[in-house]
């Protein structure tokens, strides 16, 4: 939590056909960048590239083909995949790696074309054409299958679903709406449909995922009917990103009713000032989004409250960060990702004048974070001593601890070699900022 970044680490192999290395087998490197969505896209990249019969590898100089699915959302994000392309043109050289392709939100995005001719990258694709992966990989042309129609990776027992792609909204910052386009919507059968199948299949876990999925739509019904209905169909259900003006208090309500929903609320709020909420264009007010999380707060008093938080924004004074400081105070986030503000290109904010300071920024930064840190170790502490039904994410390493989350949606490190996807029930027994410790493991849930 609490960093510039989200998730960056590469993600592992999720697939029962992904097989150890072969040298004689077609190999395929797949490394993701950027947030859920890549993690996501990523898993349908894959199924591409071993329904064409390659084998998945972990290492570069393992692979003949490297497909980097990129991210765009902030500057720093960009530097990382140019390192990652300068190490993969050396390799090319050295005849360890054979193609490389970029895709994801930097392939969307115009820089892509200089990249591409620097790098000397074989194929370059943006969000919306991922299909196109799959003649070069030697797959039948395919007709348009990167849509929200097309499932993920089966067998997981956890799963990504793609509700919605793309985003209506247009905030100051942001690029997303021109890597990923406008808001579409899945209809509810399909997810409902794909939900069924990967729960017969053995997934225990379901996130429904999208840029903002509360804002989903689909012939009359809205998100709340689409969580209940999953929540039904599924054992255990999560969802992100949502958006405080589409966020309904229906919805958090069903948070603390369903039993199968685990209450833990992702709500970005970006600043605690009115005025900046003005100039990134959130379409709210502070004491809107204060108001949500009374509602959430009351639904789910045990439940965990994170956000999304940009500072040194143009034109952010001291009087605004004061104010972001004093929100942060009354929501008492349980985490926060807190980012500093990355000009990108074509969006409204990067043309704006008032630049604050790198200076300003790193300690207003510091500022942010001491207050989250302050607040979420001293809600955690009120865990030690309970018991918790923890579920197990990533199994335990040579240290003997698995890592797992309470239906409240707190992160726990847990010793037990209880295998990922199951349940246990332990004792908490310390709880720093971050994560919450238990003890041995009693009664396997
Ligand atoms: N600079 C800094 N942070 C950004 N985010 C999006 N665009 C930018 C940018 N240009 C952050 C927002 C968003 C999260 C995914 O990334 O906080 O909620
Ligand atoms: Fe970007 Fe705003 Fe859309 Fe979120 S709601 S993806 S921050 S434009």
């Amino acid at each position: 939590m609490s960093s510039t970044t989200k998730t960056t680490t590469p993600i592992p192999l999720s697939s029962k056909r992904a097989g150890r290395f072969d040298p004689k087998a077609k190999t395929a490197c797949i490394r993701t960048f950027g947030c859920q969505m890549n993690v996501h896209d990523s898993d349908r990249i894959r199924r591409m590239i071993q329904d064409a019969g390659y084998a998945e590898v972990q290492r570069y100089e393992d692979a003949d083909l490297v497909i980097l699915n990129t991210c765009y959302v902030r500057e720093n994000a960009v530097d990382r995949v140019k390192g990652h392309l300068g190490e993969l043109n050396r390799l090319r050289r050295e005849g360890r790696v054979k193609r490389v392709a970029l895709t994801g939100c930097i392939g969307a995005a115009e820089e892509s074309a200089a990249l591409r001719q620097t790098y000397e990258i074989d194929l370059v694709l943006g969000t919306h054409n991922t299909y196109e992966l799959a003649e070069f990989v030697g797959l039948p042309t395919m007709q348009e299958t990167y849509t929200p129609e097309l499932p993920g990776t089966e067998g997981g027992h956890n799963a990504f679903v793609t509700i919605m792609t793309g985003c209506n909204y247009q905030c100051s910052y942001c690029i997303v709406p021109t890597v990923r386009g406008r808001m579409v919507c899945r209809p509810m059968e399909s997810v409902i449909g794909e939900v069924e199948n990967l729960v017969a299949g053995g997934t225990g876990y379901i996130t429904l995922l999208g840029q903002t999925v509360d804002a989903w739509r689909h012939e009359g019904k809205r998100f709340c009917d689409l969580l209940e209905a999953v929540s039904e169909s599924a054992p255990r259900v999560w969802f992100t990103t949502s958006h405080p003006s589409n966020m309904e208090d229906r919805t958090l309500n069903a948070i603390g009713e369903r039993d199968t929903i685990v209450k833990r609320l992702h709500l970005p709020v970006q600043s605690g000032s009115d005025r900046m909420l003005k100039v990134m264009h959130r379409g709210y007010k502070a004491e809107k989004y204060r108001r949500k999380i009374e509602v959430f707060r009351e639904a789910a008093p045990d439940g965990t409250l994170s956000t999304d938080i940009i500072v040194g924004h143009p034109g952010e004074t001291e009087e605004d960060h004061e104010q972001t400081l004093r929100l942060v105070e009354d929501c008492a986030f349980d985490s926060a990702y807190i980012f500093k503000f990355s000009p990108r290109r074509g969006t409204e904010a990067a043309s704006l004048p008032e630049t604050v300071p790198d200076a300003v920024v790193q300690r207003r930064f510091l500022e942010v974070l001491r207050q989250v840190e302050q607040n979420a170790f001293t809600r955690n502490q009120r865990k030690v001593g309970g018991e918790e039904e923890i579920y197990i994410r990533h199994g335990s390493t040579e240290d003997g601890k698995a890592i797992g989350e309470t239906w409240s949606g707190h992160a726990v490190h847990v010793n037990t070699d209880a295998a990922p996807g199951t349940y246990v029930k332990a004792r908490i027994e310390s709880a720093g900022p971050h994560v919450l410790y238990a003890g041995e493991t009693g009664t396997r849930a």
